[in-house]
């Protein structure tokens, strides 16, 4: 018989709803109480169990108290970045088991006092990098373990983010004060597919960006930070017709995170990468492209309906659009593609001693420092930086074990 799971999730709306993935009593696990802030989500957390589940979970306003009389075996943290440390650290110390959202945390001390909290405190840790959990992302890898492109030694990453000034510019994730950048805000996730793609992390960052449209938006006065708080649900405000860019209006307001990413990586196995992000595209996607010395794989789509990745392995003259071998992705899962359920079912499986997730702590933090170093380059005029390296006991510890 699998031990019975007691979940809390700290964030109960927006991105709160991945922990509906977990509520399955009959599986024995049952997410029992949510803690918010603002009355809005909390009853909006109540009705959404209610009329998904039948079920009337527990809310608090404050996480600690939540903590304190659920006595919970684990926690989805899913507020905003900048309380990402905080959270964590209080959930880590308090020995509740934490599947935190990424980014990990909004600075590399924010992310590395976590990551130590964790071990002192022998208490699980699992970071939410749904993306390794992509059927997509999941082929490149197997690609390129198979050896058929040789030795892998770049990875381009472009990425096309069309809903950019909906999402992040409209609330909190546009000051940097809250969010450091969109290449840790976004970015991690494709960072962190680098990594893991390349089989090494970041040692050196530099970059060029800037705030190239989004700074001629209209914005909201200061005082009125809080565009959402009559809304369960930001994703209401992201249309479509917000087009051409330029035409946004009601922006958040301090402005000063860039629209416009472009950093140059060098991977402690000398691969070289480069990710380059822009929030003003028509389209949403993101491409890959990994050369190695035997031939080149590249994704169209990323897991929407019609998502495939073809390999170039014969030297030939020209454009050749269909490649030599063409991998089709089956169709989208529910939630990011269907990696959604997955990463949460991995959760699950940590929290029960039966699985070591695919997502990890030292992963996301690494993603993190690139992140907020390669911002650090962009406002110094393209300076190069390097990434600290995890001590020896950190990078080898296992946070999926109950130590
Ligand atoms: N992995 C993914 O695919 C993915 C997707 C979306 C968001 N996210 C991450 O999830 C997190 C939340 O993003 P979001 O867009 O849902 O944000 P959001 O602003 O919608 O906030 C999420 C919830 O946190 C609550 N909240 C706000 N301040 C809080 C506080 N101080 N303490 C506790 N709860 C608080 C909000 O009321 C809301 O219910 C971010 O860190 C984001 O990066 C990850």
């Amino acid at each position: 018989m699998e031990k019975e799971l007691r979940l809390g999730v700290i964030g109960a709306c927006g991105r709160g709803s991945l922990s509906d993935w977990a509520h399955k009593p009959e599986n024995g696990v049952q997410v029992v109480a949510g803690a918010d802030p603002y009355q809005l989500q909390r009853d909006g957390f109540v009705k959404r169990h209610q009329e998904k589940f039948n079920h009337t979970p527990n809310v608090y306003a404050d996480y600690r108290e939540m903590l304190e009389k659920e006595h919970l075996d684990g926690v989805f943290i899913t507020c905003p970045d900048f309380m990402h440390e905080e959270v964590a650290c209080y959930c880590l110390e308090h020995k509740t088991p934490v599947y935190l959202e990424k980014p990990i945390a909004i600075s590399v001390e924010g992310a590395d006092r976590i990551l130590r909290t964790a071990k002192e405190n022998r208490t699980r840790l699992m970071l939410g990098h749904n993306m390794r959990y992509m059927n997509f992302t999941r082929k490149m890898r197997e690609i390129i373990q198979s050896g058929m492109i040789g030795e892998v030694k770049a990875i381009w990453c472009r990425h096309f983010v069309s809903y950019g000034g909906d999402a992040y510019f409209r609330d909190w994730h546009a000051d940097t004060k809250n969010s450091c950048s969109l290449l840790l805000q976004k970015g991690a996730h494709d960072i962190d597919i680098i990594h893991w793609l390349a089989g090494a992390v970041t040692t050196r960052v530099n970059g060029i960006g800037s705030l190239s449209v989004y700074d001629k938006v209209p914005r909201r006065p200061l005082g009125d930070e809080h565009l959402y708080k009559d809304k369960l649900d930001i994703t209401s405000f992201w249309s479509n017709d917000h087009w051409p860019a330029e035409n946004l209006k009601d922006f958040y307001p301090t402005v000063d995170n860039e629209d416009l990413n472009m950093v140059n990586l060098q991977l402690a196995n000398g691969v070289q990468a480069c990710y380059l992000q822009c929030h003003f595209t028509p389209d949403g996607w993101r491409n890959y492209t990994v050369i190695g010395t035997k031939g080149r794989i590249e994704n169209f789509g990323d897991d929407g309906a019609g998502t495939k990745i073809q390999v170039w392995t014969r030297r030939q003259d020209g454009f050749h659009p269909e490649g030599d071998v063409v991998y089709n992705m089956p169709p989208p899962g529910e939630g990011h593609g269907g990696a959604d359920p997955v990463i949460i079912q991995n959760y699950v499986d940590m929290l029960r001693g039966n699985e070591v997730p695919t997502s990890t702590p030292q992963g996301a933090r690494y993603a993190v420092a690139a992140g907020v170093l390669g911002a650090k380059s962009i406002r110094n005029g393209g300076m190069p930086f390097d990434i600290p390296a995890l001590p020896e006991e950190i990078e080898n510890y296992d946070f999926s074990l109950n130590q």
